[in-house]
């Protein structure tokens, strides 16, 4: 399938790992040309080293911290004007008891899951309107949508996220520029294994994996039988961000192998 993009240049602001780091790659095959972004200056040179290798592409590695301002300031020096941006960064870690989420804890979740995101979509909006064309794909996750005890730290901000953009994608998509959202469950990625530790803090658990993982399984009951991987959610990631998806708006797309049900 021709996704209709080629030539066209591409943020992914978290894309040196995990569920960005596959996007970049559906997006590089595409023919597109990317930044990818993340804080840590080693894997994402290689990220980007590898990625270009491998489509032919040019993939620019761009060292910038999403949720502060100079980070972001990084972001728009090194590509000012992307036709396409997704968004993501990595899980945060599971809260414990919710009597002693504080509120540093809270102001770190809004920074980086919600405040980074508006602010890099704030900045690329107008161009993209003056462009007639944009496509911007938030990674979320589906407990912005499914509200989860030990998921404090991540849902309720997205929530607010997908409540932002459900608005401002229908103020903009009469200048051709779209906003969606996917919504993941759970994937087995570099930030998931990153986590564990505080999973296992999280519920009291010793911190192996032979002790963690069965937990985790029977807390989490997947219909499709498995954890997801980046793959998984990749390609739609691409779609959302192509020519082809230009009908799609302000959707909010649920991957988690039937995790949660809902109709809508
Ligand atoms: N994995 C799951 O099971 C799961 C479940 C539900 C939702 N999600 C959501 O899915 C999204 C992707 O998760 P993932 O598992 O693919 O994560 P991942 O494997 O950790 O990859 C995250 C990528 O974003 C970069 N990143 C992290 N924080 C950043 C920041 N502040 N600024 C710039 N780049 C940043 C990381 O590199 P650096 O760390 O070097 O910056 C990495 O390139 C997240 O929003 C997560 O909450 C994941």
């Amino acid at each position: 399938m021709d996704l209709g993009i080629k030539g066209k240049t591409a943020i992914m602001a978290g894309g040196s790992a995990g569920m960005g780091r596959a996007t970049a790659e559906r997006l590089a095959e595409a023919g597109v040309d990317l930044y990818i972004s993340a804080r840590r200056e080693e894997r994402l040179n290689n990220a980007a080293k590898e990625i270009s290798e491998k489509y032919g592409t040019s993939v620019t590695p761009v060292v910038a911290d999403s949720s502060t301002e100079q980070g972001r300031k990084a972001l728009f020096k090194a590509c000012p004007q992307p036709d396409i941006l997704a968004i993501t960064i990595k899980p945060p870690a599971p809260n414990g008891d919710f009597l002693k989420v504080t509120p540093d804890m809270w102001r770190e979740s809004i920074e980086t899951t919600l405040v980074g995101p508006i602010e890099i979509m704030r900045n690329y909006i107008p161009t993209m309107k003056e462009k007639g064309w944009g496509r911007i794909v938030n990674i979320a996750t589906f407990s912005a949508k499914n509200p989860m005890i030990w998921r404090l730290m991540s849902g309720p901000a997205r929530s607010a996220l997908i409540n932002y953009t459900a608005s401002v994608s229908r103020e903009i998509a009469k200048h051709g520029v779209n906003i969606n959202n996917l919504l993941p469950g759970m994937f087995q990625t570099e930030g998931a294994n990153e986590i564990m530790k505080d999973y296992a803090a999280a519920f009291g658990l010793e911190p192996v994996s032979e002790v963690v993982r069965p937990h985790f399984l029977a807390n989490n009951h997947i219909p499709a039988g498995f954890v997801g991987e980046a793959d998984d959610l990749a390609p739609m990631a691409a779609f959302l961000c192509s020519q082809l998806a230009r009908f799609i708006v302000g959707q909010n797309i649920v991957i988690d192998g039937g995790q949660h049900a809902s109709l809508f």
